[in-house]
């Protein structure tokens, strides 16, 4: 009655109607990753067949793949992957080929394929969840000295591009400046003021870039001049309506009420890069009234402060206030500007406000709460274990690395690691 073809790696071609073919039943390809070819090329549709004896109305695909091709999903979904890694959309067959993507699995209970659009070099992103990667992934790329991409929004809708680093390993930065020199991911869009210009490894970072009101195509310009270094990226573009967008001012947003938050380039022989000007925001989770900031690990916080000549100037004062611009525009307060003197590199961690007040004056521990951090330590005092709770929503670290004028050794200069953990509000 019913077909039995057995499709290898995909559940058993035998699927009970109502039943889905859940990432799990799909058993791990010996393949890891197979990102530019349909999983079963042309007839990938082939094979699924489904149980009739059960009386439940079901499709005999194999012999009608032409139906199916055309068969409009019911609704916009995404899916897995069959190798449960890579996000797509599922759509039917012939859409998803229109639309220039590639179907990895089925989804909708069989009626749709999962859609994977993917992107390399002097292409054009048109299709939400695309991955951008470098042309010889999964392999490394050597010897490339540009990379152009470009995003065009799939609606007016979206208000924000969503950039994640699956995989990020470009050229380092100048060691002793943390300048991105000779390798630079620089992403832009005409007739905008927005711009971010990164480089080394970023792996598992993300970025969210501002698309409001764009009428023209985001760009991104890759520039890989360093020599004999191997290159390898993988970079999901979501295009993110205006609904479901990050708070203004975020470059990153994490959800979740435990994580980790890093600088640009906090990697091993990595250095935190110059001319960064950013918050890092959190998202305050249900019941939760602060966080508590720990370092990663013991050097998981380097971020060299001004050197000994420019700390000796006797009028400190003077120059906070042309410093002070840098900041996030929060707290000006005088003891902000002291300490942002200090800090030409920095990072803001704001405090609860109570602790504001002159912690040293009032026989407390020396600052229990500093809204700016450099040096080697997070915790002002070298605490140990350093731990930062605070209560000021949102929860929101800014991270404001100047340009560098002079040089500085790198080991002093990794950035910044954290992990952080929401707490409970406390009725
Ligand atoms: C098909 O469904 C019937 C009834 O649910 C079941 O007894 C039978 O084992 C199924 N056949 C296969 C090959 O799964
Ligand atoms: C992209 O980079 C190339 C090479 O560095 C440069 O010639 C070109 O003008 C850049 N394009 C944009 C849009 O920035
Ligand atoms: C793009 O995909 C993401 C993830 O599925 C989704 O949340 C978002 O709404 C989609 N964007 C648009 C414009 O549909």
């Amino acid at each position: 009655m019913w077909k039995r073809k057995v499709v290898h790696g995909w559940c058993s071609a035998m699927i009970v109607a109502g039943m889905l073919c859940s990432a799990e039943t799909i058993r791990k390809e010996k393949r890891e990753v197979d990102i530019w070819k349909d999983d079963e090329g042309e007839n990938q549709v082939e094979g699924l067949a489904v149980n009739l004896s059960n009386g439940d109305s079901v499709i005999d695909i194999n012999r009608m793949p032409r139906v199916l091709n055309f068969f409009p999903v019911p609704f916009v979904e995404e899916c897995r992957a069959r190798d449960g890694r890579r996000r797509g959309i599922c759509m039917n067959t012939y859409e998803c080929r229109i639309q220039g993507g590639n179907s990895h699995g089925f989804c909708a209970l069989g009626f749709g394929v999962c859609c994977i659009f993917t992107a390399t070099c002097n292409q054009q992103v048109i299709n939400n969840l695309t991955y951008f990667a470098n042309p010889d992934y999964p392999d490394f790329t050597t010897g490339m000295s540009t990379c152009q991409l470009s995003i065009r929004k799939v609606s007016q809708d979206v208000s924000q591009i969503r950039l994640d680093f699956i995989h990020f390993n470009l050229g380092q930065p100048n060691r002793n400046t943390g300048e991105c020199e000779q390798d630079i991911f620089y992403m832009t869009a005409p007739t905008s003021t927005r711009e971010l210009k990164i480089c080394g490894m970023n792996s598992g970072q993300h970025v969210y870039f501002d698309v409001e009101n764009l009428e023209y195509d985001i760009e991104i310009n890759m520039t890989l001049g360093r020599k004999a270094v191997t290159r390898f990226w993988e970079v999901l573009v979501t295009q993110i309506p205006f609904t479901e967008r990050a708070p203004v001012g975020c470059l990153q947003y994490h959800q979740g009420s435990t994580g980790i938050v890093q600088t640009m380039n906090f990697a091993d022989n990595g250095r935190h890069l110059a001319d960064q000007d950013y918050n890092i925001c959190i998202r305050q989770e249900l019941d939760m009234c602060s966080i508590i900031y720990e370092p990663c690990h013991e050097n998981a916080f380097r971020i060299a402060p001004n050197t000994e000549d420019e700390d000796e100037n006797d009028e400190e004062d003077s120059e906070a206030d042309t410093n002070v611009e840098e900041g996030s525009g929060t707290d000006d307060t005088e003891e902000t500007m002291r300490a942002l003197d200090l800090c030409n590199d920095k990072i803001v961690l704001p405090c609860d406000s109570e602790d504001l007040v002159m912690p040293e004056m009032l026989g407390m521990t020396p600052s229990t709460c500093s809204l700016t951090h450099c040096g080697s330590t997070l915790c002002p005092s070298g605490n140990s274990p350093c731990r930062i709770e605070s209560s000021i929503t949102p929860f929101t670290i800014g991270v404001h690395f100047g340009h560098s004028v002079k040089e500085t050794s790198p080991e002093e200069n990794l950035g910044m690691c954290l992990t952080y953990e929401q707490m409970p509000c406390v009725t």
